[in-house]
């Protein structure tokens, strides 16, 4: 027979919100049934315990999906993160310190483009109060028609309009149109959880001795069979942050964004030195590299 919640005896316990200890069933507290019921082996507590029971069962497996992901080495406790919606303001944030030299950010990947938006917004907040012209400028490029999110409509209160957007593909050797961009001056090239544009970034800004920071997520292995680390086909983030690095060991940098899930960000401050651009483009790059 099932069991619903008209059936349930009151236990003689009282159910504490720390929910851990208490064997409870998953099915009886996110509807009220249960399928094995009885005898099931897990506790059915009072039905007007449900709702409270269920908003702690979500805060748990929400901390418990926090301390899986965390690794030992980020510096930031897994409960003081940022959730998933805080993800571009720490990002815009991290650029704005680790480029402070940066003129033009561009926002590969960006998918509605907040982080390039927050990043030139930002740079119009002075302590004196908001400027008309923006400091920093970005340029998303991403195939993805622009959508609007509520965090945008805050930005846009600041800077008014919209970021450029770029509608194409951010590829290796890159189009007529981004290699404009990639010539402005003090650009620097960003990509937040950038599905297969990640290594292009960091080839293409590589040639172009630009600084550049990928905060990588989804790897494609089935795209990507020569990547291959120590005879391994490299299958998880981990692995693509040091195929990533190995491509100038000991100048590429890592570190922890303040954020939950996919958080590293592996970077590359630019040359040392005043290196021009006519010194890191081969020179018959122009002629036969680009694509259209
Ligand atoms: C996982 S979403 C991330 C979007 C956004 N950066 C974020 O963190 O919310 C991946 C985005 O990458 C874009 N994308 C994938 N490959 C790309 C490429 N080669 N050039 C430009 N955009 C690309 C997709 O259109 C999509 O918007």
């Amino acid at each position: 027979m099932q069991e619903t919640a008209q059936t349930t005896l009151a236990p003689p316990v009282r159910w504490s919100s720390d929910i851990r200890h208490q064997s409870l069933c998953k099915y009886f507290i996110n509807t009220g049934q249960c399928p094995n019921a009885p005898p099931c082996r897990f506790s059915h507590p009072p039905i007007a315990d449900l709702p409270r029971l269920r908003a702690d069962w979500v805060k748990l497996r929400i901390a418990q999906r926090r301390l899986k992901s965390h690794r030992p080495d980020d510096p930031t406790p897994p409960d003081l993160k940022y959730n998933h919606s805080g993800r571009a303001h720490v990002f815009a944030k991290w650029i704005a310190n680790t480029f402070p030299h940066a003129k033009h950010v561009i926002d590969v990947a960006g998918g509605k483009g907040l982080v390039g938006l927050l990043v030139q917004r930002n740079s119009m907040l002075s302590p004196d109060g908001p400027t008309a012209i923006p400091k920093v400028t970005a340029t998303l490029v991403d195939p993805r028609p622009r959508g609007m999110s509520n965090q945008m409509r805050r930005a846009l209160d600041t800077t008014k309009e919209l970021n450029e957007h770029i509608q194409e593909w951010f590829t290796d050797p890159p189009t007529y149109r981004v290699l404009e961009l990639l010539r402005k001056e003090g650009t620097v090239v960003v990509g937040m959880h950038p599905d297969q544009a990640t290594e292009a970034i960091v080839d293409v800004a590589f040639r172009f001795g630009l600084p550049w920071a990928v905060v990588p997520c989804c790897v494609f292995p089935g795209l990507h069979p020569e990547r291959i680390i120590d005879g391994e086909l490299v299958t998880s983030t981990e692995g693509l942050v040091e195929w990533l690095k190995r491509k100038r060991v000991g100048e590429v940098r890592e570190g922890y964004l303040g954020f939950e899930g996919r958080n590293r960000v592996v970077y590359w401050e630019g040359p040392t030195g005043t290196k021009q651009e006519s010194d890191v483009i081969p020179k018959n790059y122009l002629n036969c590299c680009l694509v259209e």
